[in-house]
């Protein structure tokens, strides 16, 4: 099936809220009988790679950051910010899960304690600097909910992805897909000056930055990764591409490196080229007197 320009992927089970129900039960079970925390998607390698990219991109601050994660799962990469590096210091965090299976918002609450005491208990061997975090799991429908809050920093690894394969519409967005809908409705909940922060395995890195450079989302940086595992396949790519919510002036033209980077910006007009998001690539050479050549 194809919506506009964009081949959409064939619905899977990891696309219903009763798979995931199902996973977060068992996943509970689990836990509560050997303590173990369940499935890291794309391993822990991703979460390592994702808290690095917030360490080295959100400015330090006295006042508390909040950070969101979408669709939270078991929650270990949100907790992942109950620590910081020694280097950086302790940072106040406020952060926030979501995600629609109660089953999560139970499993991580469990996860959240234990990490908590294992921090206290472990305080002297600590090479992290614990942070004055406050946590709160939500239970909620991110492509039907209203949430009137934004975020510092929203986080998404996998979710986008199981999202994209279900091909139920969303009667409360006008009865589009959730591939569509998701984007927008996320995209609401970065602050103007904030980033967006995503690990996909079903998309490359073009797609991801077509299909999220919209409602003011702009890309940012990537982060570079080997292969990974997922659903039982080996040696599939993921990515993880980073996107900043641009305010105040709107952008009419921009000019891009070679790796999509935006390094220019005329600004002051009504922002028309920006909301169709059009894109037209150019190579300049200068070498003989400038040409323009449409690539
Ligand atoms: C692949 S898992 C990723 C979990 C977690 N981000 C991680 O990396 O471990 C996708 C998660 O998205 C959640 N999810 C899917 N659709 C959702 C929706 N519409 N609203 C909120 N959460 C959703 C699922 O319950 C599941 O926990």
């Amino acid at each position: 099936m194809t919506v506009g320009e964009e081949e959409e992927l064939p619905p899977s089970k990891l696309g219903t809220k009763e798979h995931w129900d199902g996973q977060y039960s068992r996943e509970n079970a689990v836990y509560d009988d050997v303590g173990d925390e369940g499935e890291v998607w794309f391993g822990e390698s991703s979460v390592t790679k994702m808290r690095k990219w917030a360490t080295e991109h959100l400015p330090p601050s006295k006042e508390l950051i909040r950070v969101l994660e979408c669709g939270s799962g078991n929650g270990t990469l949100l907790l992942s910010f109950l620590t910081s590096p020694e280097t950086s210091g302790p940072q106040p965090f406020h952060l926030t899960g979501i995600d629609y299976s109660e089953g999560s918002t139970r499993l991580s609450r469990s996860i959240e304690a234990n990490r908590r005491d294992t921090l206290r208990a472990d305080a002297e061997e600590n090479d992290e600097v614990v942070n004055p975090a406050k946590v709160e799991w939500r239970t909620g429908d991110l492509l039907a909910d209203d949430m009137e809050e934004q975020w510092d920093l929203v986080l998404d690894k996998g979710t986008f992805d199981a999202l994209c394969l279900s091909q139920e519409v969303v009667a409360e967005r006008g009865g589009r897909l959730p591939s569509v809908v998701y984007p927008e409705q996320v995209a609401k909940l970065v602050k103007t000056g904030g980033s967006f922060l995503i690990t996909s395995c079903n998309f490359t890195e073009e797609e991801i930055k077509r299909r999220w450079t919209k409602e003011g989302l702009g890309f940012d940086s990537s982060v570079p990764h080997k292969s990974y595992t997922f659903g039982g396949k080996v040696g599939t790519v993921v990515c993880t591409v980073a996107f900043k919510k641009c305010g105040g002036t709107k952008t009419d033209a921009a000019i891009a490196d070679s790796a999509g980077k935006v390094i220019a910006r005329a600004q002051g007009g009504n922002g028309n080229m920006a909301e169709v998001c059009q894109v037209v690539r150019f190579k300049i050479s200068i070498a003989d007197g400038p040409r323009w050549e449409h690539k």
